[in-house]
């Protein structure tokens, strides 16, 4: 078989999302399964440039899986005939300035999301790369997973008949520091390095609820900075400035109403680190990152409040595992795949820098919502 071979720029190669997600679960998978099959009998072959600060992190990635083109000077990487993408899995910080170097480049680009810090500077990249004629796409995960993939096939199916309410959990304990280190880099619990929760999640929560319930018209939020003083990677104690913990309620189309709440700073009490329950007339459903559980109207049991006797049923045996009925693959790699089909094969992709510029302007419209105590009508972002 043929192969296209297509350069990649990986840039922040050595952070979490960028080597485990991005270069091993996604561009060397692609390569291990022998390519991504095109119609005409061609395969795409993804050959990543590694790009970073470190050359000694760089090198030690590129040998531990046989690759040897790495280097620490983008605007060189960016220079080359043989590179067509320029992907950024770097600090959100650092991602716009690196993106406009790649759309002068004339390189399509692949992000990791939010796509900037600020709505207007996402749209103008967006608008910018439509300018310049190059091709974009933002990582929405989220959606490839196993149980939101079960969720949105009992939408597609008339499940739930018509849907009233979304409650959604996603969190878990990060750890400040001190006695044990933190699992997730300091940077962000910090506002002025772009961290915060909503910055992070946001992006994550408008694609869900979008594609799977209708466009947000609203945002009501309150966040808390719940821990203020943290332990750094390298030990030292810093003031956590940025918000680690929002409590939402979007309003969407066709009178849903989704309560998500957001926080590194609770204990798991639950089957999955995200859930969303959603209830409809004629059933709900509980998905999480892989299973989806479901329970319908006609066997819906019929509780009676009476806080005098003990509980008699066992409520969350009453719910049925929805089947898989296919077999989910890695979802940044399916993502990842389907953006490559777009680049080379002309092959449609919805989730571009205009749809990034979305999550930004939700993030942006629910900090706005926090701080000035309001709620706050989100209005329908245009090229
Ligand atoms: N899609 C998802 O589910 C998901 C999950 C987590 C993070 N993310 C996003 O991925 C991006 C990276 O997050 P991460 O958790 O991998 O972070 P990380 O701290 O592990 O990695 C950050 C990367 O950026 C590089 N970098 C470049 N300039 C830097 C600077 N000035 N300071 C510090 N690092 C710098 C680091 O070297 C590193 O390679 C963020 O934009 C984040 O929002 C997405």
């Amino acid at each position: 078989m043929t192969r296209r071979p297509i350069g990649i720029i990986v840039n922040g190669v050595t952070g979490r999302m960028g080597y485990r997600q991005h270069l091993v679960r996604s561009l060397l998978a692609i390569r291990e399964q022998g390519g991504i099959p095109l119609a005409d009998g061609t395969t795409i072959w993804p050959e990543p440039v590694l790009v970073g600060r470190s050359e000694t992190r760089l090198r030690e990635i590129a040998e531990r899986h046989g690759l040897t083109d790495w280097t620490t000077d983008l605007s060189a990487a960016l220079a080359r005939d043989d590179v067509q993408i320029y992907f950024d899995a770097q600090v959100t910080q650092q991602r716009e300035k690196a993106i406009r170097q790649a759309i002068d480049a004339g390189k399509h680009i692949y992000t990791e999301k939010p796509l900037a810090e600020e709505s207007a500077a996402a749209l103008d990249l967006a608008r910018a790369a439509t300018a310049a004629g190059v091709r974009t796409g933002v990582v929405q995960d989220k959606l490839f997973l196993p149980g939101l993939r079960k969720l949105k096939r009992l939408i597609d199916g008339g499940f739930f008949g018509r849907i009233l309410s979304v409650r959604g959990e996603f969190g878990y304990w990060v750890f400040e520091g001190d006695w044990q280190p933190a699992q997730r880099p300091s940077w962000n619990y910090r506002a002025e390095d772009g961290g915060g929760i909503v910055m992070d999640m946001f992006p994550h929560w408008q694609y869900v609820l979008e594609e799977l319930f209708g466009r947000v018209r609203a945002v009501s939020c309150v966040t808390a900075t719940h821990i203020p003083e943290r332990v750094d990677e390298s030990g030292r104690s810093y003031p956590a400035t940025a918000d680690d913990a929002a409590y939402g309620i979007f309003e969407l189309e066709g009178g849903i109403v989704a309560q998500l709440n957001s926080s590194w700073c609770v204990r798991v009490n639950r089957d999955e680190l995200v859930e969303f329950q959603v209830d409809g007339t004629e059933g709900s459903a509980v998905a999480g990152l892989r299973t989806c559980r479901a329970q319908h109207r006609s066997v819906t049991p019929k509780p009676v409040w009476n806080p005098d006797l003990p509980v008699t049923e066992n409520f969350r045996a009453q719910w049925t595992e929805v089947p898989d009925n296919e077999e989910f693959d890695n979802g940044f790699k399916v993502q990842w795949e389907s953006f490559l089909r777009h680049v080379v094969a002309d092959e449609p992709f919805r989730w571009d820098f205009l749809a990034g510029a979305r999550g930004v302007q939700l993030a942006e419209l629910g900090l706005l919502s926090a701080r000035e105590q309001r709620r706050v009508e989100v209005a329908e972002l245009a090229r």
